[in-house]
């Protein structure tokens, strides 16, 4: 693994951090040159807890997950939020998600597990996953897990036995694949026909599926799910996918005789990375997808479902950052300019696995304009081992703090022990107070586990 050619002809932007825009957590501001968020010196924050450290903006996590909720409710009563906790799950955001009334979309046992040790209400989570084991969904529906998301006929006959075993009606949902090509990153495209997930509408197998999915013991087909991928911009694959779920809804309607109440439109709204970035807002992702599934149910003549959607990215990307400390210059003339920083792949796997960017700043010299171009590079074993490449930095020097904005999602959650590396500490931030919500881990935990 390698890192992209150095792009020498790129031009630093001069930027300053508060150029940044829809990339900064909301309450992020600079202070005598400093970077504060949540009202906590970005600098002081490092010095006392060490770095890399993921650092949360509270406010801005409850704000958009209120947006999100409020959006929805304001245009369709009966909506549900449901937090992909896929993004980023630890018990704090468990919680939180919880108090503000969203339900929580788990992928597996792991990560119901954590909704559990938290009392996250079990009526309020939806299994996901393409190979549930049968241990995760026996745990799952002994539990009373509300709604179990299944990928295939073979694990409809797991769970309709199982639940026979412990003697319920387990609610499920059909996964589909839509057949919409989102305009994403291949690894992270899921509603494409070439999917390993869910039930393909090639040769109207998931409709045919649904005779197999009504006739089975034991289980209620509660819903119809799709999930057309990840960091979406243009808005128009969820109206087109919303409208051929509606239209399976409709057809399902007629031709079985049999109504299904609920429609998961899964996640997938894309956020800023850079500074250049427009996503849409929330309110318009919820404006076009309750327009279009309004508008397909009256053009079908059927009854509004429950409508529900699963976002995890765009709740809590842009809400978190990464600080390091600079350990490192190394530049090479006419190559590239290295800053190597105390974390990397470790922490943040997304640049070397999706040649994600992102827009980095010193915290320490954050009224200052970037003025030069520069790569992160991390501290492991792997030349590919870089969080920024070839992005605008203010003048480096060792010892400095540098701040990685977008880091949200995917980063905490993707992390890893690679090298032995401990996986950074979380820290919630709000109204000038820092609190750890997830200990840093140490060389003891790293290796708690070997024999
Ligand atoms: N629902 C289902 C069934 C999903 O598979 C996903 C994401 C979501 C909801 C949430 O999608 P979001 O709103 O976050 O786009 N590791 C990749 C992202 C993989 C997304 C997988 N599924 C990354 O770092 O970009």
């Amino acid at each position: 693994m390698a890192l992209p050619a150095s792009d020498l002809t790129k031009k630093a932007d001069g930027r300053t951090t508060m150029e940044l825009g829809a990339v900064l957590p909301r309450t992020a501001e600079v202070k005598d040159g400093h970077l504060f968020i949540g009202g906590v010196d970005m600098v002081e924050l490092a010095q006392t807890q060490g770095t890399a450290l993921y650092v949360y903006d509270e406010e801005d996590l409850l704000n958009r997950m209120r947006t999100y909720r409020d959006s929805f409710h304001a245009l369709y009563e009966n909506s549900d939020v449901v937090y992909a906790s896929k993004a980023f799950l630890n018990k704090e955001v468990a919680r939180m998600a919880c108090r503000e009334g969203l339900c929580l979309d788990v992928s597996g046992g792991g990560e119901f597990a954590c909704s559990q040790m938290v009392d996250f209400p079990a009526g309020r989570v939806f299994m996901h996953g393409n190979n549930k084991t049968p241990a995760e969904l026996r745990e799952a529906i002994s539990a009373g897990i509300g709604r179990i998301i299944i990928d295939s006929r073979i694990e409809l006959g797991r769970i309709s036995q199982i639940a026979g075993e412990l003697g319920v009606t387990q609610d499920i949902y059909m996964r589909i694949t839509p057949g919409v090509e989102a305009d994403t990153h291949e690894y992270i495209r899921t509603g494409c026909e070439d999917s390993k997930f869910g039930f393909t509408m090639n040769d109207d197998f998931a409709f045919r599926c649904v005779a197999d999915v009504l006739a089975a013991p034991n289980v209620r087909l509660a819903g119809l799910h799709c999930h057309i991928g990840s960091q979406i911009f243009a808005l128009h694959s969820f109206r087109e996918a919303a409208a051929v779920m509606v239209k399976l809804l409709a057809r399902i309607e007629r031709e079985y005789g049999y109504r299904i109440e609920e429609l998961d439109l899964g996640g997938g709204l894309g956020v800023a990375y850079t500074a250049d970035d427009q996503p849409s807002t929330i309110a318009d992702f919820a404006e076009m997808t309750t327009s279009a599934v309004k508008a397909c149910c009256a053009e079908e003549g059927i009854e509004l479902p429950r409508l529900l959607v699963e976002p995890g990215r765009s709740l809590v990307a842009n809400a978190g950052v990464t600080l390091y400390t600079v350990g490192i210059l190394k530049t090479l003339p006419g190559i590239r300019k290295y800053v190597a920083i105390d974390g990397g792949m470790s922490d943040n796997v997304r640049t070397a696995l999706y040649h994600a960017v992102y827009e980095p700043t010193i915290a320490n010299k954050a009224d200052q304009p970037r003025t030069e171009i520069v790569t992160l590079a991390g501290k492991h074993c792997e030349s590919g081992d870089a969080v920024v490449v070839d992005m605008p930095l203010q003048h480096p020097d060792l010892g400095d703090i540098v701040c990685v904005f977008g880091t949200g999602a995917y980063c905490y959650a993707m992390a890893s022990n690679y090298n032995g590396q401990p996986r950074p500490a979380v820290i919630f931030v709000r109204d000038g107070q820092a609190r750890v919500v997830t200990r840093r881990e140490t060389y003891a935990d790293v290796f708690s586990r070997d024999i």
